[in-house]
């Protein structure tokens, strides 16, 4: 089974390495994206189209002219802490957006899709490490936007006999180690980009949000997975929904959690610099996210091969 896949979010940081291992396992993506947030120079691996997922029509002719066999939706806006300030723009692309992209796959139905969802649909209370029947409680909008669409996936994927599989990623970090693409976002807001800013002076300091957590230093810990084994995990779930005809909600993380203060220690280590810190007002958010990624190994043969070091040092190597 090769052929075309639609990936909208492509241009983005998770959907150009999801192209790129796409392209290594032969099949061809069609990226999709308005690049309201993604750059075109990540778009390398097949034909680009310069849309927004609120566009019904224009996301119909595109799966008329490709006809891809799978669709891979990541395009969401996915800040944690602007989804406080901004719910009402959170809801908009990222609800509407979902609702408007199921609504045109109904003209021309691909055999599956595939749904970028996040660990923050378990929010505050589920304990860790989270297996995927967990509690689902999330504390702010976007993670009320990704459990709602994984709702939503299901419902229509069953109604119009699609196979689906929801992925929730935890924090995907590092860059493609052939260093052709990386993450780069426009204002920064993720972790270990944002420390490389720091360490290379385009930032006076890290913003750090939380310290009263009860784990043992006081900041957040969270569950780091490097972009190119989840990039993979997309290829053994397309083809795992190919060969079971069947759907499937599954965590993609290391299974191992660090918390923030470590990261930072990690990276001053690495360096030799001091990364200088400003404590911001705290925001509400879970203490401690970490996969149980035994659905995900087992059904899927899904093993990554990397760890934190490489997570840093392609991240470090794509950056300086
Ligand atoms: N990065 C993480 O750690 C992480 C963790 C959990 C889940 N996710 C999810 O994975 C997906 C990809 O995340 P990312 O880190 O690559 O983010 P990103 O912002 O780099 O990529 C998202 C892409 O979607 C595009 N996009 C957004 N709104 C659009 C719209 N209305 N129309 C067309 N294109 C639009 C952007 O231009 C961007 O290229 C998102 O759905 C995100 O919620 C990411």
């Amino acid at each position: 089974m090769k052929g075309n896949v639609l990936v909208i979010g492509g241009a983005g940081y998770i959907g150009s390495h999801v192209c790129k291992a796409l392209a290594t396992h032969d099949y061809t993506p069609i990226t999709y994206d308005s690049l309201v947030i993604g750059r075109l120079q990540s778009v390398k691996w097949g034909p680009f189209i310069k849309g927004d997922i609120l566009d019904k029509n224009l996301l119909v002719s595109t799966l008329k002219a490709f006809m891809p066999i799978a669709v891979f939706h990541l395009a969401s806006y996915s800040n944690t802490r602007q989804s406080i300030f901004e719910a009402d723009s959170y809801y908009r692309n990222n609800l509407l957006g979902t609702a408007t992209i199921l609504e045109a796959l109904t003209e021309y139905p691909p055999a599956y899709f595939l749904f970028s969802s996040s660990a923050s649909v378990y929010g505050q209370g589920a304990l860790t490490p989270i297996k995927e029947d967990a509690l689902l409680h999330p504390t702010n909008p976007y993670g009320h936007t990704k459990l709602l669409s994984e709702y939503m996936v299901e419902g229509f994927c069953k109604q119009n006999n699609i196979h689906y599989a929801n992925l929730r990623y935890f924090n995907v970090a590092g860059a493609d180690p052939d260093k052709e693409i990386g993450e780069i976002h426009d204002p920064e807001t993720h972790l270990i980009p944002l420390l490389i800013q720091v360490l290379k002076k385009e930032k006076a300091c890290f913003p750090l949000l939380n310290t009263k957590h009860p784990t043992p230093d006081g900041t957040a810990e969270r569950d780091f997975i490097h972009v190119s084994d989840l990039a993979k995990a997309h290829i053994h779930a397309l083809e795992w929904l190919y060969k079971y005809k069947k759907n499937i909600t599954l965590n993609l993380g290391s299974g191992s959690g660090y918390t923030i203060l470590e990261i930072i220690k990690k990276l001053e280590n690495i360096t030799g610099q001091k990364i200088p810190i400003s404590l911001q007002p705290p925001i509400e958010e879970p203490p401690s996210l970490i996969a149980d990624t035994t659905k995900a190994k087992d059904l899927l043969n899904w093993i990554p091969s990397s760890n934190l070091d490489m997570i840093l040092e392609t991240a470090l190597n794509w950056h300086l």
